[in-house]
């Protein structure tokens, strides 16, 4: 039965590719440019809750060394003994790396179902800045949060790019003393300031997005739209430059 009805289905909107053999229902939607955005704001709700708790997580250096080190042993300690230690962990790290992944994907592939529904260009230029303005800005700052991403990790978790302990190891346990040292390169800390704040544009125009995707946008809710974008792109930004802030300023690992 499940079959017929599978086989009787027809495409799921006008920008779902035909094919004769039915794809999942699924991968139908996604073909779509609905299914694209759908992707997008899901995923980006889940990298928000990411960015969020990864920023409250590090309020802990403000409480000193050993209850930072603390926090990232809990981390690799999540639901033991019922699992080995580091299994939640990896299962997070999966599960986040899936949705920068799809993310990643879904803008991409968008933007190639847009170029391909407008081969010609808006023929007024002023036009076609105002259409493209958020999307390109969305494009540069995801980029410029990618790359940073890529600097950070090989930054606190590999040490590739840390400068070593005495000893000449970085040794990965000893998060405050990471974090410190890695900020207190001015450089470094500048580059996350900067990092940041395009992080910060990125979360507000895509919270202001998201909510379109997810069709919740009745007038009486628009209102609260744009305060939430800011809310959640305001706590984000002045949390995360806070930390190469207070290094530099000598109040953390002073
Ligand atoms: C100034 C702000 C930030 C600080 C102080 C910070 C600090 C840290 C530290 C200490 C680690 C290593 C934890 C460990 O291995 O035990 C880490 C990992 C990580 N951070 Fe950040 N972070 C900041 C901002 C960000 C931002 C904005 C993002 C994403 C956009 C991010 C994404 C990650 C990721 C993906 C990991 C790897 C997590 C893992 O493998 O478990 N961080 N961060």
């Amino acid at each position: 039965m499940a079959q017929v009805l599978e086989s009787q289905r027809g495409p799921v909107t006008g920008t779902a590719v035909a094919k004769k053999k039915r794809r999942p229902f699924l991968l139908d939607l996604y073909s779509t440019a609905v299914g694209k955005k759908y992707v997008m704001a899901l995923t980006g709700i889940g990298l928000i809750g990411f960015v969020v708790f990864h920023m409250i997580g590090n309020l802990k250096m403000y409480l000193g060394q050993a209850d930072m080190d603390h926090y990232a042993e809990f981390l690799k300690a999540l639901l033991y003994p019922i699992a080995p230690k580091g299994v939640v962990l990896w299962l997070l790290r999966g599960g986040l790396l899936t949705m920068v992944a799809l993310h990643i994907h879904a803008a991409y592939s968008l933007t190639q179902l847009n170029h391909k529904a407008r081969p010609v260009k808006y023929q007024s230029e002023r036009d076609y800045q105002v259409a493209n303005f958020a999307s390109r800005s969305m494009r540069y700052t995801g980029v410029t949060v990618l790359l940073f991403v890529i600097w950070h990790l090989l930054d606190l978790t590999w040490g590739v790019v840390n400068t070593v302990g005495a000893d000449g190891e970085f040794i990965k346990a000893d998060v405050y003393d990471n974090v410190v040292r890695s900020f207190e390169r001015w450089p470094v800390a500048l580059f996350y300031i900067l990092a940041n704040i395009m992080l910060g544009i990125h979360l507000f125009h895509g919270v202001w997005s998201l909510f379109q995707s997810m069709g919740w946008n009745s007038p009486r809710f628009n209102e609260w739209r744009r305060s939430i974008a800011a809310g959640i792109a305001t706590i984000v930004v002045v949390g995360n430059v806070s930390f190469p802030v207070a290094v530099l300023a000598g109040i953390v690992g002073g």
